[in-house]
């Protein structure tokens, strides 16, 4: 398979093992007002190089991510992003610190990019679950690079797509790297999974659903003399079950009726039935407005009618404006259900030209109309540049993630992975769960501040967005687990030292034991064959001798239906038995690194 070369790479292909083990450290917690909707609240927003807190994640989230999206420095020459890890080369050492330069004036500014990645790339394989996905966003200024970077990686069968994201610049806008060639206006989405192949492995994405404007496409259809037809999946309006009249806040009549057992078809099936006028799209949303002013004088009084309305219920106001600017001129139609998202009427008389009706495609590998300028104050927060739209980060969870996923965005600028996070959740009433890391000392005032605005609700310009609910722990990357010595920094306490040495050793949450179990203070861990002990005193040498062999209580594990271990894996300070001893008793002996002549 065709591999990269690049200044540096022998140097970091095993970086990421000398990458210190450090700890996190939780600051503080927060969580929604009282009032707020439910939403995911194990959450999870840390501050520190990404390098060291990807690595800190490992022992509980290794294998477990299930979409990785990342927004790394594009390495356009204009970022300012600096390359910083301690790779102990002299070379390398030289490009420490230093601003990476721009095309022409810094010869080495794309071997710094991928010295930079290579790490990051090879923690986030390990922390992605088997079907995972990982969506790795750029432009053209290294895209090609990290392709090759990631097949090797990943694996070539690895590789699922690459998304093309026109971005939409606004009229008269700059941006968008406009040069004297052409004008930039995609980005590119690379998608690699853990393992395409084998079982429990990435087989599908979601559906997920683009729209057209179905006039447009009518129109264009009949002018080129084309007859058209519907095939999208749709929803029927269900059966009637009753007609009422409200009032709206401004003395307006709403007419609205109510239906039940919703559920999908397609327009064929519609046909047959006879029905080819109103029909319904599935996704989840509570409320379709067309006339924002309306919503909420009519949503209230549709509330105060219908206070409840179950997941297969479907209401339809019909609401003819007598006064204002739309007077007597157009019949709106507002659909209202906890399960519809978007309503299609097709064909529908009543329906004038102008009103929005769409068709529905499933998703490809072009995506179009995403913003690009005027972004810096999405969500409610200033971030000057870099930040991605909201709703394409929402559109990439929609394919990739389900109710319960883990989310992880390890370059997490103004936090928008997690606003999409919480704001899908809130719809769909999932409890998807973020992972951010953000270096910048922003990461409290810009990228946490703005998740709070999400949980909490904020206004943009005119309009009041209401809080999605939730929460998030605040976490500091801290003390290094191992000190240069390579003897362990004891200052970290013995529950996470315990904690790392489980991780070591591979031992299955189920197994893990606290220092409170049954058999011994000092067991980690017992499974259907071994028992870990961790023989291990701050203030004391401990030596593994008969004393302590007699010390254990194995018969707390056979009281509680457990078999004796075939296998004893021991850590202390010092052995007394001898290795034909340690032989014949299934033991392994392993010495805590530690310096322990200061006793
Ligand atoms: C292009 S921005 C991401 C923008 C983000 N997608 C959004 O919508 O706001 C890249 C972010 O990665 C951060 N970053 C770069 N290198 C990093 C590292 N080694 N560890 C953590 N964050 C890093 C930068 O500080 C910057 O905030």
């Amino acid at each position: 398979m065709p591999t990269l070369h690049w200044v540096g790479k022998d140097k970091v292909v095993n970086h990421h093992h000398d990458v210190p083990f450090r700890l996190l450290n939780k600051e503080y917690t927060f969580t929604a007002n009282q009032g707020t909707p439910a939403n995911s609240t194990a959450n999870r927003i840390i501050h520190g190089d990404n390098l060291e807190a990807l690595k800190s994640l490992l022992p509980e989230f290794e294998g477990k991510v299930n979409c990785i999206y990342i927004d790394p420095p594009y390495n356009t020459g204009n970022e300012g992003w600096v390359y910083n890890d301690a790779v102990n080369d002299p070379k390398i050492k030289k490009w420490l610190g230093q601003v990476v330069g721009k095309e022409g004036e810094d010869l080495s500014r794309h071997d710094k990019w991928l010295c930079m990645m290579y790490p990051r790339l090879k923690m986030l394989h390990r922390l992605l679950a088997k079907n995972g996905v990982l969506f790795l966003h750029l432009n053209d200024d290294e895209l090609h690079y990290a392709k090759v970077l990631l097949d090797e990686i990943f694996g070539r069968d690895s590789y699922i797509n690459e998304i093309c994201v026109k971005m939409k610049l606004t009229a008269g806008a700059s941006g968008g790297g406009e040069d004297k060639r052409l004008k930039k206006n995609i980005e590119n989405i690379l998608i690699y999974t853990r393992d395409r192949t084998g079982k429990g492995g990435f087989e599908r994405f979601n559906d997920v659903y683009d729209e057209e404007d179905l006039f447009e496409i009518i129109d264009e259809m009949e002018s080129e003399g084309k007859s058209w037809k519907y095939t999208s999946v749709l929803l029927d309006k269900g059966d009637f079950v009753e007609e009422r009249v409200v009032l709206d806040g401004a003395g307006e009549e709403i007419k609205i009726k109510k239906y039940k057992s919703i559920k999908r078809t397609t327009v064929n099936a519609l046909v047959r039935k006879g029905i080819d006028r109103e029909v319904a799209y599935i996704e989840n949303f509570n409320w379709i407005f067309s006339d924002t002013n309306a919503q909420t004088s009519i949503r209230t009084r549709i509330m105060d009618e219908f206070v409840t309305l179950a997941d297969d219920e479907l209401l339809v106001a019909e609401y003819v404006p007598r006064s204002g600017r739309d007077k007597g001129t157009t019949v709106q139609h507002y659909y209202i259900s906890p399960t519809i998202r978007r309503v299609i009427w097709l064909k529908d008389t009543a329906v004038k030209r102008g009103q929005r009706i769409v068709k529905l495609e499933k998703t490809g590998t072009y995506w179009d109309g995403f913003p690009l300028n005027n972004l810096t104050k999405e969500g409610g927060i200033q971030f000057p540049s870099g930040k991605k739209p909201i709703l394409l980060i929402e559109k990439i969870l929609r394919l990739a993630t389900s109710k319960n996923s883990i989310i992880l965005d390890s370059f997490a600028g103004s936090g928008t992975t997690a606003h999409a996070v919480l704001k899908l959740n809130a719809e769909d009433g999932g409890n998807r769960r973020f992972i951010l890391c953000e270096m910048m000392d922003y990461a409290e005032d810009t990228t946490s501040e703005r998740v709070r605005r999400a949980i909490s609700g904020y206004s943009e310009g005119a309009k009041i967005v209401t809080g999605t609910g939730g929460g998030f722990d605040y976490y500091t990357v801290g003390a290094a687990l191992f000190k240069d010595d390579k003897n362990l920094n004891e200052d970290v306490g013995e529950k996470a030292i315990r904690e790392y040495v489980a991780y070591t050793e591979s031992i299955p949450a189920a197994s893990k034991c606290g220092a409170d179990s049954p058999v011994s203070r000092y067991a980690l861990g017992t499974s259907a064959t071994v028992l870990w002990l961790f023989y291990y005193e701050r203030e004391r040498v401990t030596t593994l001798n008969l004393d302590f062999l007699a010390s254990l209580n194995i018969k707390a594990l056979l009281n509680n239906g457990g078999k004796r271990p075939e296998h004893f894996v021991i850590y202390a300070d010092k052995c007394a038995l001898d290795a034909d001893f340690l032989i014949k008793h299934g033991i392994t002996f392993k010495r805590i690194p530690r310096d322990i002549t200061r006793f």
